[in-house]
């Protein structure tokens, strides 16, 4: 298993990239079947969970194929496919295939998806929303049976703004008779891109990135072409490896509007923010101040930037508190850091951080993406050699994390078991 070695102190500056946006690139990897005609997709993250997602793609009849960034996908000819239950369960996202599937085949079975262990991460809410749509959806042994002979529009009510549900509910409908309306909807950029992206190939989709989404089904979709938007949770961890370094780092072809409660909050925190149409510039002084965090739902903080943003705030002046509302245990990352010298003790739902002067090097594990990558700012300015470990959930989500942090200034080196013996 690979690891990332991690020497501290140095201040990250520089201006890059990042990649295509994993959530919006598996969303529309998800609904893509709906296309009766070829989709070239462009600046596609070529990270493990969309090389995953196209290779799902391919067992049900889909032909794929990588062109560096470029994903050209035909899903003209689907089969019934009976996918691989690890396969499956490696991307959560596997389950939001269904509705688009079985609207095409009829009937069809999916393993129960997995996905990051933060939470039970139930989807009352997609089933609800399909069932009223009129498929038929049962789970036995841990196998999902969805059949349905016509899709109708329907009206459904999200009782929480889920983006899964919102993704898979507004996908299937697009090609249901009729009219659909899905309230208290996502707003996330990635429910907003997702219309886009099936708009582009035929649908009839208003109101994404608000509450109330109406979608007037169609009885096919066609081909395109559509270009991932860059990914705005990378965007935000590399500001962040700016601020936490009291460096001074440009993220380039972004939304800034996507960065809008991050760069507030650092205001607060005391950092520097500007930014221009498509950059947003973070700099830093050599110590930020405790602030208080609440994640929220689109456009509250994103509860994707919680762990990264806490390991920011283990080395600021004062106590700071974040309140996770969104997963009930996006924690995996607190141990770890009190491991490095962090003070962070949890309180009824919040961590409650006592900010240090300085972290120290250590063994720690990445439990899930985003703890992972909070523990690699924590090397970035720990003192000494941080060694972090079971990164492959940090190659999920971030594609050659080390070579982005070195491109700004860092020293991250990427060892494998047998290396590691050596460099030791
Ligand atoms: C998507 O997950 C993202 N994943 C997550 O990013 C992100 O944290 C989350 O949206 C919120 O923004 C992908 O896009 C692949 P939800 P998803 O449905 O769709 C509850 C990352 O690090 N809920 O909005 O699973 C659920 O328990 C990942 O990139 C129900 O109660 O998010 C959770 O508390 C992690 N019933 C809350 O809603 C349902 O049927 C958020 O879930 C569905 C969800």
């Amino acid at each position: 298993m690979d690891s990332l070695l991690i020497r501290g102190g140095r201040k990250l500056v520089g201006e890059i990239e990042v990649s295509g946006s994993k959530n919006i690139a598996l969303a529309v990897l998800s609904s893509i079947v709906l296309a009766e005609e070829p989709v070239l997709l462009r600046n596609v993250p070529n990270i493990s969970d969309t090389r995953i997602k196209t290779k799902l793609l391919e067992i049900f009849g889909a032909k794929v194929e990588w062109m560096g960034t470029d994903v050209l996908v035909d899903c003209s000819n689907l089969v019934a496919g009976e996918p691989d239950e690890e396969m499956v369960r490696a991307i959560r996202t596997s389950f939001y295939m269904i509705g688009p599937l079985v609207a095409r085949l009829g009937t069809l079975k999916m393993p129960a998806p997995g996905g990051c262990k933060i939470g039970a991460r139930p989807v009352d809410l997609h089933l609800k929303g399909l069932h009223l749509l009129g498929a038929k959806i049962t789970l036995d042994g841990g196998i999902y049976t969805a059949t349905q002979k016509k899709l109708k529009g329907t009206e459904v009510y999200l009782d929480k703004p889920s983006a899964g549900a919102t993704q898979h509910i507004m996908s299937t409908a697009a090609r249901a008779e009729g009219t659909t309306i899905i309230n208290n909807a996502a707003m996330e950029p990635e429910i907003t891109a997702l219309a886009d992206f099936l708009n582009r190939i035929g649908a009839s989709i208003e109101g994404a990135g608000t509450p109330k989404i109406t979608i007037i089904g169609k009885r096919s979709l066609g081909g395109g072409d559509y270009k991932i938007p860059a990914d705005r949770i990378q965007a935000g961890t590399f500001l962040l490896a700016g601020a936490i370094t009291g460096g001074d780092v440009t993220i380039r072809n972004i939304l800034p509007e996507d960065q809008t409660a991050l760069v507030n909050k650092m205001r607060e925190a005391g950092a520097f923010v500007d930014e221009g149409v498509d950059w947003v510039r973070i700099g830093a002084p050599s110590r930020l101040n405790g602030v208080n965090v609440t994640t929220m739902p689109h456009p509250g903080f994103p509860t994707d930037m919680q762990q990264p943003m806490a390991a920011t705030l283990c080395v600021a002046e004062g106590t700071s508190i974040i309140e996770e509302t969104i997963y009930e245990s996006r924690t995996g990352h607190i141990m770890e850091l009190n491991r490095m010298g962090a003070q962070i003790r949890q309180e009824s739902g919040s961590a409650v951080i006592q900010g240090v002067e300085s972290l120290r090097g250590a063994t720690v594990y990445a439990s899930d993406l985003r703890a992972g990558a909070a523990l690699c700012l924590a090397g970035l300015v720990a003192e000494g050699e941080t060694h972090v470990r079971n990164i492959h959930f940090i190659d999920r989500g971030y594609e050659a994390i080390e070579s982005t942090l070195n491109a700004l200034g860092a020293d991250v080196q990427r060892v494998t078991e047998s290396e590691l013996v050596k460099v030791r």
